[in-house]
């Protein structure tokens, strides 16, 4: 199928893209795409080998005041474009090490028993109401939680943050971003204020103490780790545990498998993340230079990204791509990206995730559907692939 006649941004595309993906990928590993209407064309990984490639590639740069200079400048980034996943090395590796300390293995196995209480706590909730929205009440209020306590956000502001968070994954009018955005920097330069002279146990302290080579974080370095925190660590869980819970309704025998053996919730979680993970595309990259790439001539200032749900169901890479199948042994899907910006909060996912299902399905173990299959939509993202709602029913048939 020509490229040009599928519009990879409509509804209909949203619906299913992995049909779509198979019969692209055989003829187009890395293409050419025109996106929208008016604007010039990108070039988008659509194999698992193009996929890695590009994300292994120190010639596909995030920095767009290197790519643009005089146009795009420090003065015209907001910060969470200042941010470690929007820089290259050596700014990158600063950046991301000042924050890894923050996401050590330790501290966030540390977290366990209070996830846990979260989502029981969630699922309690849930509990209680008769019409039951999946996403808003299950599985967005578990990682938003999580990240603003990790942070140290008093938890009577979390509102403050989903509503800001949401103002920058959404589509919304430039001036609503611009007014949420003042909003938000004035929240954190009082709050970081305030953590300076009272320093706690969390994130946002260890982070206004970190020093890499006796550099501290600049405040609007800060700011734009924050954000990126707030909205890398909460939009994608989300669906990961919406999308994972939709494959096993869709799929009783392994949802029966995954009851019988619960220990293969480390797998099933794996198998989420392939078969139907929260990031279908990789964030912008951009060529440094000109050069030919997997046989296409790239010119110097090409945009280029990457279809992750497309790479994750290649057959060259994955036997039968398209069953779900949670008992799968070897899957080196690229749901969190590979390279430099390999997710940093993948642990905290997997393990958010691995809680909130389980508890999900010791307390609701006949947990259904609400609607029919047919009636759920996508929502229509650059980046996150979920649904707009996913009404679910919790008590027995
Ligand atoms: C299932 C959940 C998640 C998925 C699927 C996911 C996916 C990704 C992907 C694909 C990238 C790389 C994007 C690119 O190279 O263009 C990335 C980067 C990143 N993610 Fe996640 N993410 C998840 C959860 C989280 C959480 C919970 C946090 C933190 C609280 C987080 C923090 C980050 C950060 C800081 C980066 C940038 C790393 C860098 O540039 O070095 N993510 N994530």
């Amino acid at each position: 199928m020509p490229i040009k006649e599928i519009d990879l941004f409509s509804k209909q595309f949203h619906q299913n893209p992995y049909e779509y993906y198979k019969d692209i990928r055989p003829h187009h590993a890395f293409a050419k795409v025109r996106m929208f209407e008016g604007h010039n064309s990108s070039w988008l990984a659509f194999t698992y080998e193009a996929a890695e490639k590009v994300l292994r590639d120190e010639r596909f740069i995030k920095d767009m005041r290197t790519v643009f200079p005089g146009e795009i400048t420090d003065a015209n980034v907001p910060p969470i474009g200042q941010s470690m996943l929007f820089v290259d090395p050596p700014d990158h590796r600063r950046l991301r090490n000042l924050v890894a300390k923050g996401f050590a293995p330790k501290k966030i196995k540390a977290l366990s028993g209070r996830i846990e209480e979260i989502a029981k706590e969630e699922a309690q909730r849930m509990g209680r109401n008769k019409d039951v929205d999946f996403i808003e009440d299950y599985a967005f209020p578990i990682p938003i939680r999580v990240i603003c306590e990790l942070l140290g956000v008093p938890s009577e502001d979390q509102h403050l943050f989903q509503r800001w968070s949401k103002v920058l994954v959404d589509i919304v009018t430039e001036e609503q971003y611009e007014q949420s955005m003042i909003e938000f920097m004035a929240y954190l330069e009082s709050l970081i204020h305030q953590r300076r002279s009272e320093p706690k146990e969390d994130l946002l302290t260890d982070l206004i103490l970190a020093e890499e080579e006796g550099e501290r974080l600049s405040v609007r370095e800060l700011y734009g780790v924050v954000m990126l925190l707030i909205v890398a660590g909460h939009e994608t869980t989300v669906n990961l545990i919406a999308n994972g819970l939709l494959a096993l309704l869709t799929h009783p025998e392994q949802a029966q498998l995954l009851k019988e053996e619960p220990e293969r919730m480390g797998q099933a979680i794996e198998e989420f993340l392939r078969y139907n993970g929260p990031v279908e595309f990789s964030t912008d990259r951009w060529a440094r230079e000109s050069f030919t790439f997997m046989g296409q001539r790239v010119e110097k200032g090409d945009h280029v990204i990457v279809s992750l749900a497309s790479a994750d169901h290649d057959s060259e890479e994955f036997e039968k791509p398209e069953q779900f199948d949670i008992k799968r042994e070897k899957s080196p899907h690229l749901a969190f990206g590979k390279g430099i910006h390999y997710c940093l909060g993948a642990p905290l996912a997997r393990l958010e995730a691995e809680i909130a299902m389980r508890v999900l399905l010791e307390q609701f173990p006949n947990i259904r559907l609400a609607v029919d299959l047919s009636e759920l939509e996508w929502r229509q993202s650059f980046i996150i692939r979920g649904l707009k709602r996913f009404p679910i029913k919790l008590t027995s048939l």
